[in-house]
C-alpha cells in the first residue's frame, strides 16, 4: 500500500512490530456469537426426496435435524453471527482491527467473505478469507494467534460461516444428510488465553473434493466435474477416529498437561460416533465433557465448532481457568487441534 492511499482511518490499522515483553502474547475470547437459518429440516423431511430413514441417520450419525438456508445467504449467517458476537464482546465495529473468516460455500470467490461483513458492519480494517474446510476454526484461532503475537491488534473478529446446503448433493443419499447450514464467531483481544496447537494435513483429493467449475475458457480440454461435495465417507471416518485423539494427545503434550487436566472438548461436529470413538481413547475425560450440538445442526463445517463454543458460552457452562481443546478434521484431508485456557 503506498503512503498516497493511507487515509486516516486506515493508519491506525498498521500493525506495530515494537512491543514490550509483558504485552499478552497471544489473545482472550472476548466474546461469541451464532447464528444458523430459521428453516429446520427433519431428518424425516429428507425421506420425500431421498432413500433414507430417520432411524438410518440417528444411528449412522447422531444428526436429528438440521438447519437450511431460503432466503439468507453464507453471508447473511457471519453477518449475524459477528453481530452477536460483538455484543456479547461488548465491543463496536470501528474497535476491530482484523476480520477473518473460515469458509468453503460462501456465495463468492471474490470479495472475501470478511470484506462483506466487514461493509455491514461498518467496520474499517483488513479482511480476509481461509479455506480448510471443516478444520477451518483451528486454523483461524492459529491465525488470530500469529497476528496477536506481532502485536498491534486490539479485537479481531473470526467467524466459521458456511451454506454447505448451496454445496451439497441432494441427490446423493450417502452425504447429503449429513451437512447443515450455520454462522460461528468469536472476538479475541489480547490475552495469554492460546496455549498450543497441532496440525496435520494429508494432502490429496480423493477422499473429499469439492471441485469449482471449469470456466468457459475455449482452449480448456478437461471434463466437468460438478462443482459439489464428495466423500468417502468410510475413509473419512477412518481418519477421523485415528486422528482426533492424536492431534488432543500432541496439543496436551505441547503444554505439558495431561488428559485429566482438561475440562471441555469441543470437537468437530460431524459424526456423534466419530466423537463417542475419540471419547473412548481420551479416557481421562469423562464423556459428558465432550461438547455435542451436532443432533441439532448437522455437520456446518468450519461453523460446527465455534456453534458449540457460543452455545456453552451463553449457557455459562464454561468457567473462567477452564481449559479447553477445540479438535477438528476434514477437507485436505486435514486435523487440528488447539487448547486455550477460558
Ligand atoms: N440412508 C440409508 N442408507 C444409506 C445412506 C442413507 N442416508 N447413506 C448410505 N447408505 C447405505 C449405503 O448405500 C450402504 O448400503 P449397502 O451396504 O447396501 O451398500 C450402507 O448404508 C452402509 O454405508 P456405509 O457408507 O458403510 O455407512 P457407514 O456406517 O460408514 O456410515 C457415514 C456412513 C455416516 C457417512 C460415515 O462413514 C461417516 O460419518 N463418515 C465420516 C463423514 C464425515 O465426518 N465427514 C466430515 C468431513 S466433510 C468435509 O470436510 C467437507
Amino acid at each position: 500500500m503506498t503512503e498516497m492511499n493511507l487515509t486516516e482511518e486506515n493508519k491506525k490499522h498498521e500493525y506495530q512490530t515494537e512491543r514490550s515483553s509483558a504485552a499478552p502474547k497471544s489473545f482472550r475470547i472476548a466474546g461469541t456469537g451464532s447464528c444458523v437459518p430459521s428453516r429446520v429440516v427433519t431428518n424425516d423431511d429428507l425421506t420425500v426426496f431421498l432413500d433414507t430413514s430417520d432411524e438410518w441417520i440417528r444411528s449412522r450419525s447422531g444428526i436429528e435435524q438440521r438447519h437450511i438456508c431460503t432466503t439468507e445467504t453464507t453471508s447473511d449467517l457471519a453477518i449475524q453471527a459477528a453481530r452477536n458476537a460483538l455484543e456479547n464482546a461488548d465491543a463496536s465495529p470501528d474497535e476491530i482491527d482484523m476480520i477473518l473468516c473460515a469458509t468453503i460455500s460462501g456465495e463468492y470467490i471474490c470479495p472475501s467473505m470478511a470484506a462483506l461483513v466487514q461493509r455491514e458492519l461498518g467496520a474499517q480494517c483488513p479482511c480476509m478469507d481461509l479455506s480448510a474446510a471443516c478444520t477451518g476454526w483451528i486454523y483461524l484461532m492459529d491465525t488470530a494467534a500469529a497476528f496477536f503475537a506481532r502485536g498491534g491488534i486490539r479485537k479481531m473478529l473470526i467467524i466459521g460461516a458456511e451454506a454447505m446446503s448451496r454445496i451439497v448433493n441432494w441427490h446423493d443419499r450417502s452425504t447429503a444428510v449429513l451437512f447443515g447450514d450455520g454462522a460461528g464467531a468469536a472476538v479475541l483481544e489480547p490475552g495469554d488465553q492460546y496455549l498450543a496447537s497441532s496440525f496435520v494435513t494429508a494432502g490429496g483429493d480423493e477422499v473429499i473434493a469439492i471441485p469449482t467449475k471449469n470456466g468457459i475458457s475455449p482452449w480448456l480440454e478437461k471434463e466437468e466435474k460438478l462443482p459439489l461435495v464428495f466423500m468417502d465417507g468410510q475413509e473419512t471416518y477412518k481418519f477421523a477416529v485415528s486422528n482426533l485423539p492424536k492431534r488432543v494427545d500432541e496439543v496436551l503434550a505441547k503444554a505439558g498437561l495431561r488428559e485429566e487436566d482438561l475440562d471441555w472438548v469441543v470437537p468437530h461436529q460431524a459424526n456423534k460416533r466419530i466423537i463417542d470413538s475419540a471419547s473412548r481413547r481420551l479416557k481421562g475425560v469423562p464423556a459428558d465433557h465432550f461438547c455435542v450440538n451436532l443432533q441439532k445442526y448437522g455437520n456446518t463445517s468450519a461453523a460446527s465448532i465455534p456453534l458449540v463454543l457460543d452455545e456453552w458460552n451463553r449457557a455459562g457452562k464454561f468457567q473462567r481457568g477452564d481449559l479447553i481443546v477445540m479438535v477438528a478434521f476434514g477437507g485436505g484431508l486435514s486435523s487440528a487441534a488447539c487448547l486455550v485456557c477460558w
